[in-house]
Formats: C-alpha cells, sequence, structure tokens
C-alpha cells in the first residue's frame, strides 16, 4: 500500500507507528471540489480546525485561500500562525470566554458565530471596553434532524447549540439595540457526517425564510455560514459530492445577495489521512480471535465513543484467508476497539495495518491516556514525505508537571 508514490511500510520504517499519514494532493483535491463546486458564487469555505488542526495542513490550505472555522482561542491562533487571514476567520462555540472574546476583537476576525443573548451581551460589553463594534452572526438552530449519530448531531431543539429559529427575529432585535455589536450574518450548522442532501436543503430553506423576515424588520444581513458535516465514505456508503450539494443549494440563495460561508471539516481531511498501526499479538481465547494492535483508543477514539466504522487493511496486500477478529488497543479498557467481528485478511504477527478515513476527528481528539506518548504525523507529496508533528516522547509526559516543594 502506498500514499501516494511512496510504500506505507518505508514511512512506517523511519518513524515508527502509531503513525497518522496525509496525502497532500487528496487534502487539495478534496479543497478544490468544494471551490471548484462553488466558484460561480460569491463564498469563503472556512476549514474547520477541529477536524484537524496540525499547522502544516493548515498552512497548505490558508496558501490556497482557505478560511477557517474556529471553535477556541488555542484554534484562532493557529489558524491566525498559520496565515489564514482574520477576515475569513469565523468563530463558533457555546462557551467563548472573555479572554477569548478579547482575542478574537483584538484579531479583528471576520465575524462571531453567537450562540446565546448572555454571550451576546458579553461580547456587546467587551466590544465596548475596547472601543470597537464586534462583528456577529447569529446561530441559529433550525431544529431538523440527520439521522446522524446522536453526539455528533446538534440541529435539534433539545441540544445546547445556536437559538431556536423561532426566536431569531427576537434575538436580532435585540442585538441590533446594543452598540457595540454589529450585525453580519447568520449561521447554522446541523450535525456532522450528513450523507444525504435533504437536510442541508431543508434547514437553508428555514434560514432563508428567516432571512426575509429579518429583512422585512430592516435588519440587513450579508453573510449566510451554512456550517460543515458533509459526509463522507467510511465503508461503501457514497455521500453526496460538494457539486452535488453546490446543485442543491445555489439555486436557492440566487438573488438573495448573500456571501456564503462554509465550514467543512471532515470532507476535506477525513478520508486525506490514515492511520497506520503495527500487529504486536494475535490472541484466540475462546471463540474470539483478538488482533492486538499499538494504537490505541488515545490516538483514534472515534470506533469507542461513536461505535464509529473505519475499513481495517493490511499494508502489505495479497490474497490472504479471511478471519472474523476484533481489533483492539492495548489500553486497559473494553472500549478500546477499532473493529469488533471484523471480517478481514487474516492479519499477521508483526505487520502494518492501516486505519482507514482517520484523517479527521483523528489525532486532533488524541490523548496521552495510559500515558502513552501521542504518535507521530506524516505529510506526503509525491515521492517525498515529511514529518509534520514529531512523536511525543516519555519526557513530554512531564511537561508542565511541577513538583511541590515538600515533595522534592
Ligand atoms: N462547524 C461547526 C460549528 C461544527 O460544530 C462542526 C463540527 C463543523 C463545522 C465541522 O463539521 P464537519 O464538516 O467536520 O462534519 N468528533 C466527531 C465530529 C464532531 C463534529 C463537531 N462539529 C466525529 O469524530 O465524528
Amino acid at each position: 500500500m502506498y500514499a501516494e508514490d511512496v510504500p506505507l511500510r518505508e514511512i512506517a520504517k523511519k518513524t515508527g507507528t502509531p503513525l497518522y499519514v496525509y496525502s497532500h494532493k487528496t487534502l487539495l483535491r478534496h479543497f478544490n471540489a468544494f471551490r471548484e463546486s462553488f466558484d460561480h458564487f460569491p463564498h469563503i469555505i472556512c476549514f474547520a480546525l477541529k477536524a484537524n488542526p496540525n499547522a502544516a495542513l493548515l498552512i497548505l490550505l490558508a496558501k490556497k485561500g482557505c478560511g477557517a472555522d474556529v471553535v477556541s482561542g488555542g484554534e484562532l491562533f493557529l489558524a491566525l500562525k498559520s496565515g489564514i487571514p482574520a477576515r475569513k476567520i469565523v468563530y463558533a462555540g457555546v462557551g467563548k470566554t472573555d479572554e477569548e472574546i478579547r482575542y478574537a476583537l483584538r484579531s479583528r476576525i471576520l465575524m462571531f458565530n453567537v450562540e446565546s443573548a448572555d454571550e451576546l451581551l458579553t461580547i456587546d460589553k467587551i466590544a465596548g471596553e475596547m472601543g470597537v463594534r464586534a462583528p456577529i452572526a447569529l446561530r441559529v438552530n433550525p431544529d431538523i434532524s440527520t439521522s446522524t449519530h446522536p453526539y455528533i448531531s446538534t440541529g435539534l431543539k433539545k441540544h445546547k447549540f445556536g437559538i431556536p429559529i423561532e426566536n431569531a427575529v427576537e434575538y436580532y432585535g435585540l442585538a441590533r439595540e446594543l452598540h457595540h455589536i454589529r450585525i453580519l450574518g447568520i449561521h447554522k450548522h446541523i450535525g456532522s457526517q450528513i450523507t444525504k442532501l435533504s437536510p442541508f436543503v431543508d434547514a437553508l430553506k428555514k434560514v432563508l425564510l428567516l432571512v426575509k423576515k429579518l429583512r422585512s424588520h430592516g435588519i440587513e444581513i450579508k453573510y449566510l455560514d451554512m456550517g460543515g458535516g458533509l459526509g463522507i465514505p467510511y465503508d461503501d456508503n457514497i455521500p453526496p459530492h460538494p457539486k452535488d450539494l453546490a446543485q442543491a443549494i445555489l439555486p436557492l440563495l440566487k438573488n438573495q445577495g448573500l456571501t456564503l460561508i462554509m465550514e467543512p471539516g471532515r470532507s476535506i481531511v477525513g478520508n486525506a489521512g490514515i492511520l497506520v498501526t503495527k500487529v504486536i499479538y494475535l490472541k484466540k481465547h475462546l471463540k474470539k480471535e483478538f488482533v492486538i494492535v499499538d494504537a490505541g483508543m488515545n490516538d483514534l477514539i472515534r470506533p469507542s465513543l461513536y461505535d464509529a466504522y473505519h475499513q481495517i487493511v493490511p499494508v502489505e496486500l495479497n490474497d490472504r484467508l479471511k478471519v472474523v477478529v476484533d481489533v483492539v488497543g492495548p489500553i486497559c479498557e473494553s472500549g478500546d476497539f477499532f473493529a469488533k467481528n471484523r471480517k478481514m485478511d487474516r492479519p499477521l504477527h508483526g505487520e502494518l495495518l492501516a486505519i482507514m478515513s482517520a484523517g479527521a476527528y483523528g489525532f486532533s481528539m488524541s490523548s496521552n491516556y495510559n500515558s502513552r506518548p501521542r504518535a507521530a504525523e506524516v505529510l506526503v507529496k509525491g515521492k517525498d514525505f515529511s514529518v509534520i508533528r514529531e512523536r511525543e516522547t516519555y519526557k513530554d509526559l512531564l511537561k508542565g508537571i511541577k513538583i511541590p516543594g515538600y515533595l522534592k
């Protein structure tokens, strides 16, 4: 198996495992798919950093004109440091702190996607203290079901996100009264790994009705931020292409005088990355067979957390017997697995496996649980590969630790 023109075996030999490998070409292809599909409509693509905030990947996207959707001061810092212009940065999240709001105002980001009246008042107060006006959109919750995993669905009334769409006029009315707030847009994000077009279309229709209503109240909306959420193939499902999304929604946006903002994360980076891991033991007891690998739920938590499916294939591709196995990590939790009862090519002791579609919410959700240094990340471009994040060392596990004097 190759990443672009480099055998994975070669990369793993040099950097060890577990290891995230990304393809330069695939990342750009995915970004360009959005860019080209929306080419004829005023738009900004704001990559959702939470999917993968590696600065090397961000610099690559920034050079192609990509913006950023951030949800913390840390993400804002990484976006700015990677050369993403502040005028292409939108800032969402239900719990922005005063410090984070100040930082974003100082940086002159495009707009805050505000999620509550309390937050709106806080932003107004801080902007007043700084002598500026804060550009905002209100995140509305259109109450649309997405039939995705409950943990990654966000657009229903019961969710903590945004303000109920039926109260939006009232909230915009409040925003208009605030001296240090400048209304710029409207925002929605209904969930992630959405594999059909209808939820996007339904939600957009609701938001456009609202835009019309707001305009009839004299409230001007310039940017419509439709959030992210386009799904990717993890198995044999085929979600819509950005081109299909464009075809479904652009007719609705015609002659509305709006600039469209999109916040794709997974659909740009998900299938541009894999996690390479080594089989350390094969174990059989009773009727079960386990393949124990050197990556754990601390490296890729999606199967444990969402019961997510990731294809797993041996890096040395050849014909072999099929077996039914659990692929598990070394962590002391039964939830530490990558696949259960999976029919796959019989893995061999010591060989490499590729866990596919791991570029999004892989490294970004990783941790040091069980005191495991975090994996390395590598970017492949043609025949070359570069380490874009060094593997952590044991020493890193002590970073920031302070021992009280009485223990010395
Ligand atoms: N915009 C906002 C406001 C979001 O909350 C999210 C994702 C995105 C954009 C990007 O969504 P995407 O295009 O990547 O679907 N950890 C979960 C996914 C959580 C998504 C959270 N919000 C997973 O591994 O499936």
